[in-house]
């Protein structure tokens, strides 16, 4: 069967939104009507007019749109897991707000921030507690946003963004389970999580790149380790980290430290992998242009197929995580 074609043709009958993130195959990217980060793609979908919308990219993503828009019927080709959002759930958020709670830190001084890469059970305790969603591209706002509050920030669940922000706000960090980590003596306490895709490029990675092309740029983003983005020339999200190379002059090198699928479609001249490994991100691979037919199939044959649904009681609190996230401009 020619998939592209009767996608087309699926489009074109139904009332339907198809979204993207960057880190999708290329033969799915070019499929949607809206691509974007994560920031992005919550608010375009926020917007639209289309009753559905077939998202392909990972779970919390589709999650966070029918919470935000829960009008809207949203179905994912795949329902992946981003394996950092897998490493946290309800019950490790009340863990790390009683560590903080032991070390003398009260519940109504603790200010929870979660990472968009989370589920939303994780987004619903946050919310209840005052706190917000931050993604890669606001985290700066939202933690400074949060700190206005005089609260101890609680980051969850990416490490790496919690002390990669931290350091570039001039913050102290630690990580709870590593090490010494005094949430008195810190102001961002951040959980253990982090992405395993980006935790491929290491210090040696930038090291042979830069023997190898003297002058090259390095760009990564910030769900990299500390050490790799301490030895960056540019730090930033997806939509960043497109905008920052597009404006590079085309002779100049760079190389990019972050999903593959996304390196490999920007500019093809002088623009290199951070790695020796293919950095691509199992989950976000899943959905297959197969995937996204059968997907628009199910919504023309009146039985619509892996609809994303979020309790009542989850959404109400998660909404309020989201929304505060939202109207930080
Ligand atoms: P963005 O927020 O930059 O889209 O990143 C999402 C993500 O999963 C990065 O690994
Ligand atoms: Fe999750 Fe990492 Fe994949 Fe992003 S790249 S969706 S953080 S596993």
């Amino acid at each position: 069967m020619d998939y592209k074609k009767e996608i087309e043709r699926l489009k074109a009958a139904l009332p339907v939104t198809i979204v993207a993130h960057y880190y999708q195959r290329d033969e799915v990217f070019e499929a949607a009507d809206i691509i974007g980060d994560s920031l992005e793609l919550a608010r375009k979908c926020q917007n639209d007019p289309n009753e559905w919308i077939v998202f392909c990219g990972v779970g919390f993503m589709g999650q966070s749109v029918k919470i935000i828009a829960p009008e809207k019927r949203v179905l994912m080709p795949k329902v992946a897991c981003c394996a950092m959002a897998k490493m946290i759930d309800g019950s490790d958020f009340d863990k790390s707000v009683a560590y903080m709670i032991e070390h003398e830190i009260s519940k109504e001084n603790i200010l929870p921030i979660t990472y968009i890469n989370s589920d939303a059970s994780v987004k619903a305790k946050v919310g209840e507690m005052g706190g917000m969603v931050c993604t890669s591209a606001n985290a700066y706002k939202i933690i400074n946003k949060g700190l206005e509050s005089g609260k101890k920030i609680l980051f969850v669940p990416d490490r790496c963004l919690g002390q990669n922000f931290a350091i570039q706000m001039g913050l102290r960090s630690c990580v709870i389970g590593e090490g010494k980590c005094d949430p008195k003596e810190n102001d961002i306490i951040c959980f253990n999580g982090f992405c395993s895709v980006h935790q491929l490029f290491t210090p040696e990675d930038v090291e042979f790149y830069r023997k190898k092309y003297p002058g090259i740029k390095i760009a990564v983003h910030p769900e990299c380790d500390p050490k790799v983005t301490a030895l960056a020339d540019f730090v930033g999200s997806t939509s960043q980290l497109i905008k920052y190379v597009n404006e590079l002059d085309i002779d100049q090198k760079v190389a990019v430290g972050t999903e593959y699928n996304l390196v490999n479609r920007m500019r093809k001249a002088n623009t290199y992998v951070l790695s020796s490994t293919k950095p691509e991100c199992p989950t976000m691979n899943e959905t297959t242009l197969e995937d996204l037919y059968r997907t628009l199939k199910s919504i023309e044959d009146g039985n619509p197929i892996n609809e994303i649904f979020v309790d009542e009681h989850t959404s109400k609190y998660a909404k309020l995580a989201l929304t505060r996230m939202l109207e930080v401009q």
